[in-house]
């Protein structure tokens, strides 16, 4: 989706449709009032008196123009609750509506006018408007066919105006729409079955963004693995005929003397469960095991795309876990990159294991911080359901950092604790570790398995497994996968520059 900022009147544009926001109160607003023409201001003042509209969150109201009027052909109000409980959130959500509207109209176009929101700045509400905007135009449709039930009319232009500073507001709509552009990127390749998001061509993925970019591609291949010793990697693949990649993307934006910071996502293309075999009902969704990767890759395409000045590393292990007479045995011991010998215990616990080797490799590049987000653990859906990820780290600055960043990206996470008593669960009787903790706490062992790996480096870690993809309730996403992290990815890493 093109999206454009407008300086000036939004009852000027000339646009099939604009989406105004009116906030629930006793009276609309002046501000509503005065962006209509004629008699639609007292329309909507007559909806308001009748209890038909009276700014709820999810109702609305649709106001034709005049035949003689310039300006928008259409007027939605759209409900936007309580004033005091706004955020950017709301106005990402008022995007996302204004797009679904345009779509039930078959309108190739939309305008969102910015509402007032305190403690959100005019470049902060423009971001999110425009992510708003562009999530919710995104399609996955590479694989069908187009017939006359699924016609393709895309909106594909949108306008953001408002009341605010406007150059603030032109540089938010530049972010958001990038920002989208990745969240898009991610959920696209979260999209594609496992047949055609393999390992390799998640690599090639990589390889046409650097193409594409100042960004810099590595992969390695298993020959490649096999020289840094990254038997964990290696180990998860046997199974496999698709061969694993280990790709890495490089952002040089800061100083050549700055320590990057490193984003590591689960690239696990599809989680059968290995010899220690899923059930089958639902195993189709493992497909979005690479949704951590997906989320990396997309970050570093927004990274780039925004010239944020930060050194940044983007890298992903990825690897299918399929059982097959050459896969991993439950009780087989690997040895990792970093040394360490891990005993097997459940072939479906590969997540750590690729991350382990990816965390061990890129401890080495010196990072001055760490965050990796992976579909970790089923325990994970269990402890925070869908609406918010878990954050465990070695650092309470940073995992604070990474709350923080979440929260104004619209994606949240949740501390859980990372305390030593935990890892106990994880001791062997004939490696150094073993890979699974048992039932108890099992987001906490997963994570104190990978912080074997990052030694003393800044790290956090994003349990993503109840996020990254489910169903589409909010109106800026669609069923299947969200691209949940990329937004606070990008967040996070742009809170970094100096
Ligand atoms: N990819 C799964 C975790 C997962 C589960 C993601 C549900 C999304 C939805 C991971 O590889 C896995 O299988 N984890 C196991 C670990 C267990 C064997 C210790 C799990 O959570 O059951
Ligand atoms: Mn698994
Ligand atoms: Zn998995």
């Amino acid at each position: 989706m093109k999206i454009e900022h407008r300086p000036g009147a939004p009852d000027r544009l000339d646009t099939p449709l604009l989406a105004l926001a009116a906030f629930e109160g006793d009276a609309p607003s002046q501000e509503i009032l005065d962006l209509l023409p004629g008699e639609r201001a007292q329309v909507l003042e007559r909806a308001w008196r009748d209890d038909e509209f009276r700014g709820r969150t999810d109702t609305s109201i649709l106001l034709h123009a005049g035949g003689d009027d310039e300006g928008p052909r259409r007027y939605l109000v759209l409900g936007a609750g309580s004033r005091e409980k706004a955020d950017g959130e709301t106005i990402r959500r008022l995007g996302g509506r204004a797009v679904r509207k345009a779509e039930a109209f078959r309108l190739g176009s939309v305008a969102l006018h910015l509402p007032n929101v305190q403690g959100l700045d005019d470049e902060a509400a423009a971001q999110a408007g425009a992510e708003g905007l562009a999530l919710a135009a995104w399609r996955f449709e590479e694989l069908q066919a187009e017939d006359d039930e699924r016609p393709r009319r895309p909106v594909e232009a949108a306008v953001v105006t408002g009341r605010g500073n406007q150059g603030d507001e032109e540089r938010g709509v530049r972010a958001g729409t990038a920002t989208a552009r990745a969240e898009n990127l991610a959920r696209t390749l979260q999209s594609r079955p496992g047949n055609v998001a393999t390992p390799s061509h998640l690599a090639e993925v990589a390889e046409a963004l650097a193409s594409d970019s100042s960004l810099e591609a590595t992969i390695l291949g298993p020959e490649e693995m096999e020289a840094e010793g990254m038997g964990a990697l290696l180990g998860v693949s046997r199974g496999s005929a698709e061969e694993p990649r280990f790709i890495v993307l490089e952002h040089k934006g800061g100083e050549a003397s700055d320590p990057p910071v490193a984003l590591v996502g689960k690239g696990l293309t599809f989680d059968s469960g290995g010899i220690s075999i899923k059930p089958s009902g639902g195993m189709e969704d493992m497909k979005y095991d690479m949704s951590g990767g997906a989320a990396v890759l997309a970050a570093m395409q927004g990274v780039a795309e925004l010239e944020v000045p930060v050194n940044v590393l983007g890298v992903v292990p990825a690897s299918e876990n399929l059982p097959s007479g050459t896969a991993l045995k439950p009780g087989d011991v690997i040895r990792t990159r970093a040394g360490k010998t891990v005993e097997v215990i459940n072939t479906d616990a590969e997540g750590r294991l690729i991350l382990a080797d990816a965390l061990s490799w890129v401890r080495d590049r010196k990072p001055s911080a760490v965050l990796d987000c992976a579909t970790l653990t089923g325990s994970c859906v269990v402890a925070l359901g869908h609406h918010a990820a878990a954050v465990l780290g070695s650092d309470d600055d940073l995992v604070q950092e990474v709350r923080d960043a979440g929260d104004r990206a619209g994606e949240r996470c949740w501390p859980l604790p990372l305390w030593d008593v935990y890892r106990r669960q994880l001791d062997s009787k004939v490696a150094d570790i073993k890979n699974v903790g048992g039932r108890p706490a099992g987001t906490i062992t997963a994570a104190h398995f990978l912080k074997e790996f990052v030694g003393d480096v800044p790290w956090a870690h994003l349990d993503i497994a109840g996020t990254a993809y489910g169903e589409g309730k909010l109106p800026y996403r669609r069923d299947g996968g969200f691209g949940f992290p990329t937004r606070l990815l990008l967040e996070w890493v742009r809170g970094r520059a100096p």
